[in-house]
């Protein structure tokens, strides 16, 4: 197959790279670094794309730009897909609010100039569109909790296996980010309703794993782990730091797409984290992290949570599990953090 990753120096699109190139597709992935353009050094992807240059056999990147139109379009012209993988975005909730227009430009805009040039010139090719939980805004947050001794969970059995398709996306806050990927989230849908093109939506909860740059704002088990082992300092905010988030691996995010892409179904969306097995609170995280690294986590804590954060968030996999039953989650917590904290000490630049 003839595979385009966009997003492909970031966690995911890397992973993308990495796991089709190993089954000898031909894999061509866009980057322009502009998580750099984000986060600032910290949020360098280079160190990734070099990675996987050395890792790869039949790998070619294109720093090409999602938001140039004419730069997509002449791409495709050139090379037929079967499939398109696009990880490309702005990721930060809370970056979102100071580039607003940039924000809205990379994850709406450059994704519908994705959807057209693959309608226009690959229109039977499979598009995987990763989006994310933040489209329910803080809607998931009117579900009633409970406080546990290190944690908060959902405090109706009904509510168990956390937050399923039908949560709405609407009349909730999102942030910046969480509206622009509305817009593109819900445009990826319709090209897969109304034009009929191969398209899934995931909507991401955590998602992680040894190829995150991570920083502050974005890549929070990464961050915490790349704190420990720096010795840099950690903030919690709100929540008294029992805030619940569901961690999957990129590895099984791109099996997940895999799965879809052996046997798509057009227009549907799904919700992929690392469901309730997987899930940690902040309070958890720290000392797990500890544990594992040996190093006490400086972290200070603030009362005031992130605007629209979620309290308490797990996704319900079994939509997904329904529709593909070959697919499960393969990485437990536990060895998703070993293999963080030993990325980090070999490690890349920070
Ligand atoms: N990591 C998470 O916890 C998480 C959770 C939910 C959803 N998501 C979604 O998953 C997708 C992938 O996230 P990730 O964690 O791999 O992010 P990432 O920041 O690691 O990777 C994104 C990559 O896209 C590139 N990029 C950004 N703008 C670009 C542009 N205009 N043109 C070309 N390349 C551009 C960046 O340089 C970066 O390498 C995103 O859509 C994100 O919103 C992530």
């Amino acid at each position: 197959m003839r595979i385009l990753v966009t997003g492909s120096s970031g966690l995911i699109g890397s992973e993308a790279v990495e796991h089709f190139d190993r089954q000898g597709h031909q894999v061509v992935g866009v980057d322009n670094n502009m998580r750099r353009v984000f986060f600032g050094a910290a949020g360098d992807t280079t160190w990734n794309l070099q990675r996987l240059k050395k890792a790869t056999s039949r790998f070619e990147h294109r720093e090409l730009d999602i938001r140039n139109r004419e730069g997509i379009a002449a791409l495709f012209k050139e090379i037929r897909f079967d499939l398109i993988v696009h990880c490309a975005a702005q990721p930060s909730h809370d970056k979102a609010r100071d580039i607003a227009l940039l924000d809205f430009d990379v994850n709406a805009v450059g994704t519908i100039n994705l959807l057209e040039a693959t309608r226009q010139h690959s229109p039977e090719s499979v598009f995987i569109f990763m989006s994310t939980n933040k489209v329910y805004g803080d809607a998931p947050n009117e579900i009633p909790v409970k406080e546990l001794p290190t944690r908060y969970d959902y405090a109706r059995p009904e509510d168990h296996e956390g937050i399923d398709e039908n949560c709405r996306i609407d009349r909730t806050l999102h942030s910046i980010f969480g509206a622009s990927k509305v817009a593109a989230d819900v445009m990826a849908q319709e090209y897969g309703r109304y034009f009929g093109l191969k398209v899934g939506v995931f909507r991401g909860g955590c998602l992680t794993g040894p190829g995150h740059s991570g920083v502050e704002l974005h890549g929070f088990l990464s961050y915490l782990v790349k704190v420990a082992v720096t010795g840099q300092s950690y903030t919690v905010f709100g929540y008294k730091g029992k805030q619940v988030r569901d961690n999957i691996h990129s590895h099984d995010v791109i099996r997940a797409f895999e799965e879809f892409a052996n046997n798509p179904r057009p227009g549907e969306v799904y919700n992929l984290g690392g469901g309730r097995e997987n899930s940690v609170s902040m309070l958890e995280a720290i000392d797990l992290i500890q544990e594992k690294t040996g190093n006490r986590i400086q972290w200070a804590y603030t009362d005031e949570a992130r605007k629209g954060d979620h309290i308490c968030y797990i996704s319900d996999l079994r939509k997904f599990q329904n529709h593909y039953p070959g697919w499960r989650i393969t990485r437990s917590l536990n060895s998703i953090l070993e293999e963080m904290v030993d990325a980090q000490k070999q490690h890349k630049p920070a």
